[in-house]
């Protein structure tokens, strides 16, 4: 949408923004590390975050958000460029020797910013590259500083943020800031304890964060979801994640502060989400709901309208690059990665939502590696209240990622499960390492993904028009993977999918 072409509402404000000499519009997107729905905003009764159930307040509250991969670094690859990990090219972790990459072609919402002169900014983790890609003009990151203070420790974040905020200049701002809580740390940090809750607590040997106020919970409080196992060592795993989302909370509330004191938190888009589901079995590394469902809050300033109201239109993470470029009027490339195939965009402005409630009813998801060892490629597509799962190597037990393994939660799973004791789980280790190769799930009857319909013959209709949207899918975003498992791909012979006949 061009600025002449603004609907009426937003003319009296950018004139009023105008008359002030301010930044006509920013961006402020806000993302927590493997965060959840423990929130007042999304009913979670028992936590306390007064900071983003007071941003819910005044903003649109999306219910069906789905994360296009539910991985740390193809997740935020795939925010940051509109397109799937199968192609931008992160197909699983950036770090150390995962060392996965975007392709050098991609155009990402940074790079485009940058060029439309919109001043652009990260603080917290970055964990996408390569440097080409992804470049900001202000950067705090794991790769000039310590992911403990550029993500967990908030008023290092606030000091950052007032610091990127004084030295702004007469062009809009994209500010993004990634919290690294409330990942779990009991792989990397397990002083501070399994989600860091402990980091700067002002115990003896955690460090002070001046800003930060803990909160403490009793495992016996927390509310436990379907897919995690009511287990005491789960509950304690859990009531440590609700204080580090409180420290990311209370972060949010410093943010948000320091652009109402800059003057700009009403000229400006604030966007707050996750990246992947909670580190918790069936959530992350999960193409299920439980994996890919996100909490996702639109605040404009422009149109409060809606403020406070839960719209129940299908959003995707694919769609927060269109999205940004709509509220920039910054036009999306013509331009390919390979070849000559001209790459588009499959998401959506959700502008429009903040007006009227939307029809939405589909997201895709697409994921390939976590970590390098932990090939599992797999495909997914929610329309409506239907969720059906493609996974390609369905033969092969679903791999473990490191963080997860050493997590009090599954330990106690495993330990219970090699005794022959109860877990309190949903399903067994025994279904969740070997899934069938289709999974359709009707979430309006069993929303906990218990029954798998996909051979059902009372729902072979829907199975085949989500399979062929699925593929359609795959094909419009140039997916190596289209005709796997049982068949290959030949991108420059007709037919393109020559079958393998191996059983499949
Ligand atoms: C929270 O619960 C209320 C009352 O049941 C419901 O109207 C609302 O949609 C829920 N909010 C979200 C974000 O699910
Ligand atoms: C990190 O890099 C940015 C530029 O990308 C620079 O402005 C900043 O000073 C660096 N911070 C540290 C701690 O080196
Ligand atoms: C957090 O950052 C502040 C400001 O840089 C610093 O004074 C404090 O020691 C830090 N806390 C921890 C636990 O590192
Ligand atoms: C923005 O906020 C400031 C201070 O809170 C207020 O004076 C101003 O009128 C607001 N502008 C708009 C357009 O709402
Ligand atoms: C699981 O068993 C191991 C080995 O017996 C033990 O060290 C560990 O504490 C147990 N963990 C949990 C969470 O029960």
């Amino acid at each position: 949408m061009r600025p002449w072409a603004l609907p009426p509402p937003l003319l009296p404000l950018l004139a009023a923004l105008q008359l002030h000499g301010a930044p006509q519009r920013n961006v402020l997107l806000l993302l927590a590390d493997d965060g959840g729905f423990e929130s007042g905003a999304y009913n979670n009764s028992v936590i306390r975050t007064p900071n983003l159930d007071a941003l819910a307040r005044r903003s649109l509250v999306f219910q069906n958000a789905f994360t296009a991969v539910s991985s740390c670094s193809p997740s935020r690859a795939s925010i940051l460029t509109g397109l799937p990990q199968h192609q931008n090219g992160m197909y699983g972790l950036h770090q150390d020797v995962h060392h996965f990459n975007s392709f050098d072609g991609v155009r990402s919402l940074p790079l485009l910013l940058r060029q439309a002169h919109i001043r652009t900014g990260i603080i917290g983790k970055k964990h996408v590259g390569p440097e080409a890609v992804y470049p900001f003009d202000f950067a705090y990151t794991e790769e000039n500083s310590s992911v403990l203070q550029v993500g967990r420790n908030i008023t290092r974040i606030k000091m950052l943020v007032r610091k990127f905020l004084q030295s702004q200049d007469e062009r809009p701002f994209f500010l993004y800031v990634a919290f690294h809580d409330p990942h779990r740390c009991g792989h990397s940090q397990p002083q501070y304890g399994p989600f860091c809750e402990r980091f700067g607590n002002g115990e003896s040997g955690m460090g002070w964060i001046p800003d930060w106020r803990p909160q403490r919970y009793s495992p016996g409080d927390v509310q436990v979801p379907h897919f995690v196992p009511d287990m005491p060592a789960a509950r304690a795993d859990l009531a440590a994640q609700y204080t580090t989302i409180g420290r990311m909370d209370q972060g949010v509330g410093l943010v948000l502060q320091e652009l109402r004191r800059a003057g700009v938190l009403n000229s400006t888009l604030v966007i707050y989400t996750s990246d992947n589901g909670i580190p918790f079995p069936g959530g992350r590394t999960n193409l299920y709901r439980s994996g890919t469902a996100e909490p996702l809050l639109l605040s404009s300033p422009a149109h409060t309208g809606r403020w406070g109201q839960v719209s129940q239109a299908v959003a995707s993470l694919l769609d927060l690059t269109p999205t940004i470029l709509d509220w920039f009027s910054v036009p999306y490339p013509t331009y390919s990665i390979f070849g000559r195939k001209e790459v588009q965009l499959t998401g959506k402005s959700l502008l429009p939502a903040l007006e009227r409630e939307q029809p939405w009813a589909t997201a895709f998801s697409s994921q390939s590696h976590h970590e390098v060892t932990m090939y599992y490629p797999m495909r997914a597509i929610q329309h409506q209240q239907f969720r059906l799962v493609h996974n390609l190597n369905y033969r092969m037990p679903f791999p473990i990622d490191q963080d997860f393994y050493v997590s009090p939660t599954f330990q106690d799973l495993l330990n219970r499960t090699r005794a022959g004791q109860p877990t309190h789980w949903d399903k067994t280790l025994h279904e969740y390492y070997y899934r069938q190769r289709w999974e359709l799930f009707d979430c309006s009857r069993d929303p906990g993904e218990r029954h798998n319909v996909a051979a059902d013959p009372r729902y072979a209709v829907v199975f085949e028009r989500l399979r062929s949207q699925l593929l359609k899918w795959q094909w419009d975003t140039g997916d190596p993977w289209v005709c796997a498992p049982d068949a290959v791909l030949e991108e420059k012979l007709s037919p393109q999918c020559r079958p393998l006949h191996n059983e499949l």
